[in-house]
């Protein structure tokens, strides 16, 4: 299905709780406040991405919080399972990773992200609060064993970690990760002085890559390759041309259908009816005809 904007619906993510063992300054805790009642059960998100199926939903991400806090995350992906469905990736601070990921890996889940901001152990620490880079190389060691691959390296580019892109890069390259670049989303006064526009680091890399690649059903996000390291950037911030081309709706923890990541005005309570025994087809509809760009351009 397409959106009123001409959108296809491509892709949902779950987010499947709002808690995390990380306390990173930045984050936007995927655009939903920690406010709510219960979480959805591994049955009941099932359930949802069944319906969204008819819709075109053919990738699936899984989020939070920190997902993997969830400690019936291996029932959840197996009730996601489907055979329609191209792609089940799931976003991990990859602490508790290297317990978790043959477990994950056999239930079906295709691939990891791992928000990694610094290889460099203090800043680590800092950035996240409490976080051990020790335990979470040793997270992305076993994902990259048991082939939880491609496994994306998520680098959030900010004024203090532009000094650690050059060492993340060459960490990349030697584990056969791929790096995304992505974008600071300032969610308020105080981190507006972390913002960095990545532009200019876009264009360093385009200079030094040897291949340029344009994702055409992804947002046409560029991927470069840099001696022999893959380089993608996700630039959502006042972006057009990243809103014009998004396919993903979302489902919140507690169950609502969240049109768009920047927006919270336009939840649809999927849950309720749902406990209820009410088809939910016509709210899934509902909701991404709800759809529509966050930057519009002028
Ligand atoms: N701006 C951009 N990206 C963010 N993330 C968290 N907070 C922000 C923000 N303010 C991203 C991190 C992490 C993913 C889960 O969400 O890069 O990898």
């Amino acid at each position: 299905m397409r959106d009123p904007f001409n959108r296809e619906i491509r892709s949902l993510g779950i987010s499947i709780t709002p808690h995390c063992n990380l306390k990173c300054f930045y984050c936007h805790r995927e655009g939903h406040n920690c406010n709510s009642n219960s979480l959805m059960t591994p049955e009941e998100i099932g359930k949802i991405v069944k319906s969204t199926l008819k819709f075109g939903v053919k990738k699936i991400k899984i989020s939070g919080g920190e997902p993997l806090l969830r400690p019936d995350l291996v029932d959840i992906i197996e009730n996601i399972s489907d055979i329609r469905i191209k792609d089940i990736s799931l976003t991990t601070n990859g602490i508790l990773l290297e317990n978790y990921a043959e477990k994950l890996k056999n239930a079906g889940l295709n691939r990891v992200n791992v928000s990694m901001d610094t290889i460099d152990p203090v800043k680590y620490k800092n950035i996240t609060y409490c976080g051990d880079i020790k335990i979470v190389k040793a997270g992305i060691e076993r994902a990259l064993d048991v082939g939880l691959t491609p496994l994306k390296i998520n680098y959030l580019a900010m004024k203090n970690t532009i000094e650690d892109l050059d060492p993340l890069m060459d960490y990349c390259r030697d584990i056969d990760a791929i790096l995304q670049i992505i974008e600071f989303i300032p969610l308020n006064e105080n981190l507006k002085k972390y913002y960095v526009d990545i532009t200019t680091i876009e264009n360093e890399i385009a200079k030094k890559s040897d291949k340029v690649i344009t994702r055409k059903l992804m947002q046409n996000r560029k991927k470069y390759y840099v001696d022999g390291l893959e380089v993608e950037f996700v630039r959502p911030m006042d972006n057009t041309e990243f809103c014009n081309n998004c396919t993903r709706i979302r489902l919140t923890y507690d169950g609502f259908l969240k049109p768009c990541l920047l927006r919270e005005d336009n939840l649809i309570d999927v849950i309720s009816p749902l406990r209820d025994g009410k088809n939910i087809d016509d709210l899934i509809y509902k909701a991404i005809l709800n759809r529509e760009p966050y930057f519009k351009g002028k």
